[in-house]
């Protein structure tokens, strides 16, 4: 069994990755220090997979502690680095903590990983790095834009760290994977997103809403330059992509990968408008929705969705789930965590 170790395991899309990984037959270890998870996400776990994962409740900016920790897990073979701040808005407020949550603590990671023989290291990244796109589907070949936010920048310089490491490492081999909009829980409803506070993200907003936490959805613009007015995502489920991180593990272990560092597109390559969104919510669950069109949301870009082509020929991978299934899934989660 091969164990890997996963940061940020207790969070979204880290703990549904851990369950993938449970049953693809891997031992995992998870890091996380609960800054936006809970505990409680490890039972969520255990109850799915029927085997509590290792957990290991650290803060990766503790280069110390990191270091403790790799002398006490020397068997570890691989890494999926998920911990990270992830709130746009807050980046803009307070970049320091984004730059020195998202960035020391990759540079702690790859440094043990060269000091510890550890040659397989998978890291979060996002669409966000393509700015507003010049043409769509995007491609990974599409250029990197000029960051809008310093969240955005971190997963741009982050890419960069792990290119110039890779360079000088040659047994380091790296993926990054480009996550589009992911949404939607395990279908057990044992574990699902856990906004902190007001939700930022349109479907856990949704979803607060549907369930009487929140008074009515704000949809950010109706005249932009789509069908409908509203912007286009490409919502990915969240089981469907932590899917994608076994099949990425698996290639860079068992050495199938062209290059030392390759980055995926992890999308459906189908885009959809807020107002579809809240449509197909209305559809799924058979409750109406209250929403409101309001002004635009500054930095929002207008239309973005994945070509996925690459990760479905070189991964062998496809999402397979569609958006009514996530936001089925998405509901059962509200409506579990509300007692409703
Ligand atoms: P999340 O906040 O739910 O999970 C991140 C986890 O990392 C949390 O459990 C948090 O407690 C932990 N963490 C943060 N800083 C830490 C530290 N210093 N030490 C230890 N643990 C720490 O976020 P998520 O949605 O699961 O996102 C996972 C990754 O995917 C992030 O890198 C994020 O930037 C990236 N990403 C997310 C999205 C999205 O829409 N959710 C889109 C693109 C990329
Ligand atoms: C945002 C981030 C992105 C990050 C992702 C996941 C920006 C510019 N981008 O993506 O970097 O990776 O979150 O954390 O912030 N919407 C509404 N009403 C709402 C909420 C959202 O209409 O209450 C709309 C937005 O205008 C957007 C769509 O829904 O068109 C999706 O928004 P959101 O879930 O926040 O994701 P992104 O903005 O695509």
């Amino acid at each position: 069994m091969k164990k890997i170790l996963v940061t940020g395991g207790l969070g979204y899309i880290g703990s549904h990755t851990v369950v993938e990984l449970q049953q693809a037959g891997f031992e995992v270890v998870i890091i996380d220090n609960l800054s936006n998870s809970s505990i409680n996400v490890l039972e969520g776990i255990t109850n799915i997979t029927k085997t509590p994962p290792l957990f290991e409740r650290l803060d990766l900016r503790n280069k110390n502690d990191l270091t403790d920790f790799f002398q006490q897990n020397k068997d570890i073979e691989g890494i999926i680095h998920f911990a990270a701040s992830k709130a746009v808005g807050e980046s803009v407020a307070d970049p320091l903590l984004y730059y020195e949550n998202n960035l020391n603590t990759l540079v702690y990671l790859l440094q043990e990983c060269k000091l510890n023989g550890i040659n397989n290291f998978i890291f979060s990244s996002s669409c966000t790095v393509y700015g507003e796109p010049d043409v769509l589907p995007i491609t990974e070949n599409a250029p990197v834009k000029v960051a809008t936010s310093p969240y955005g920048n971190t997963k741009q310089i982050s890419e960069e760290i792990i290119t110039d490491t890779c360079a000088v490492h040659p047994k380091l081999q790296a993926i990054s994977l480009r996550y589009f909009n992911p949404i939607g829980a395990h279908h057990t409803a044992e574990i699902g997103e856990l906004p902190i506070g007001v939700p930022q993200n349109l479907v856990p907003f949704i979803t607060q809403t549907a369930a009487g936490l929140r008074k009515e959805l704000s949809v950010f613009g109706n005249d932009y330059p789509t069908p409908d007015g509203s912007c286009i995502r490409d919502y990915i489920h969240v089981v469907d992509l932590a899917k994608a991180h076994v099949v990425a593990l698996q290639r860079i272990l068992s050495e199938q990968n062209k290059s030392n560092f390759e980055m995926f597109n992890l999308g459906t390559g189908l885009g959809s408008s807020v107002l579809e969104v809240v449509k197909a919510f209305e559809k799924v669950t058979g409750l109406k929705l209250n929403y409101k069109i309001v002004d635009r949301r500054p930095g929002d870009v207008v239309s973005v969705y994945a070509d996925t082509q690459k990760a479905n020929k070189i991964l062998g991978w496809k999402a397979e789930k569609t958006m009514e299934e996530a936001l089925a899934s998405a509901w059962k989660w509200e409506q579990k965590i509300r007692k409703i």
